[in-house]
């Protein structure tokens, strides 16, 4: 879905002509397709079992910087490298999302939203600045790190927590479960950026929630499993949360009738936060294979053992 499908084939196969015209670029799913004469798949959610069915895959290419998308086929060629997408633009593209995400709820942008709805003049001041707020980014990755050093750029107060300790200049850092609560606790926007892992899936519940400071903001673009979405309802009905900018949902799309569809307090987006060009990816990708071939280790690559 986010490669475009069959529609968008001739496109990939120009941005490839101009960046690695030696490399033959055919549909996934093209019914004339010999499997075994695949050595590259560039995926985004393959029908289950089409991988497996390519017995000399060399390596294979998240067109996103998940791979859940792949993992979820339980017959998905383990044996096969996934190499998952990254590069500037990724990273400054989430940036932005992020920043978006964190000023829309520092200056309470659904309540103004709201108020244009109702062609109601609806003036009010936001209660601190960004040099007031703090914010704290889980998961300090590619995506992570970036949006971090953009959102101090901002004037944040900018934390992170991963699973292993960081030391970016500037950004207050907190790793493993050990420090998870003294990470929620001093943060007034959440920003989820960690991948889908069996340890991640729930990370933003009740519990977690309720050791934010009342009043808090959530922006969640990493998986949709990431957040308990009746647990976050709850905490906005509560007021525990002020607001939340919500990008990645599960099941996705998020049904019509969701109630966080209209909920005053939530600004929801159809999973658009880091999409990388074409062109953009398309180089990644072939620069990926160059190295490859060239017998380079990739950077990048998911590793099984940590689950991304
Ligand atoms: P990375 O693998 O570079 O970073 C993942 C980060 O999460 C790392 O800092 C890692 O810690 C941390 N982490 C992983 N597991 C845990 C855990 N159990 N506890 C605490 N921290 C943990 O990934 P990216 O930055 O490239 O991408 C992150 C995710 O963003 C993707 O997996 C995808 O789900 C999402 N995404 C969403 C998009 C959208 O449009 N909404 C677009 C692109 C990505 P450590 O550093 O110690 O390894
Ligand atoms: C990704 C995504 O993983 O698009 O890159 O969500």
């Amino acid at each position: 879905m986010n490669s475009g499908g069959q529609a968008a084939v001739a496109d990939w196969q120009a941005h490839f002509a101009e960046t690695a015209p030696h490399l033959q670029v055919r549909w996934l799913d093209d019914p004339h397709l010999q499997p075994d004469q695949v050595h590259y798949a560039f995926v985004w959610s393959p029908a289950p079992g089409r991988l497996a069915a390519m017995p000399n895959l060399r390596l294979i290419l998240s067109s996103g910087a998940g791979v859940d998308h792949i993992t979820a086929d339980p017959s998905w060629p383990c044996h096969v490298g996934i190499k998952r997408m990254g590069g500037e633009e990724t990273a400054q593209r989430m940036g932005e999302y992020v920043c978006l995400g964190a000023l829309a709820l520092l200056r309470g942008l659904p309540r103004i939203i709201a108020g244009q709805r109702l062609h109601k003049w609806d003036s009010f001041d936001s209660p601190r600045t960004a040099p007031e707020t703090r914010v704290g980014v889980m998961g300090l990755g590619n995506l992570g790190a970036y949006a971090a050093r953009m959102l101090q750029g901002l004037g944040f107060q900018v934390a992170g927590w991963s699973r292993s300790p960081k030391s970016l200049p500037g950004i207050e850092d907190f790793a493993g479960e050990a420090q998870r609560d003294a990470f929620l606790a001093r943060t007034d926007i959440l920003v989820c950026l960690l991948p889908d892992t069996p340890e991640t899936r729930g990370a933003i519940r009740a519990e977690t929630i309720a050791k934010l400071p009342r009043g808090a903001g959530l922006v969640n673009a990493g998986r949709g499993g990431h957040a308990i979405l009746p647990d976050v309802m709850a905490a906005l009905d509560s007021g525990h949360l002020a607001g939340a900018v919500l990008d990645v949902f599960e099941p996705k799309p998020l049904p019509p009738e969701h109630p966080a569809w209209s909920h005053p307090g939530v600004i929801i987006t159809p999973h658009l936060a880091s999409l990388a060009s074409r062109p953009a990816r398309a180089r990644y990708v072939a620069d990926a294979i160059a190295a490859f071939e060239r017998g380079e280790a990739p950077p990048n690559l998911y590793d099984p053992a940590r689950g991304y």
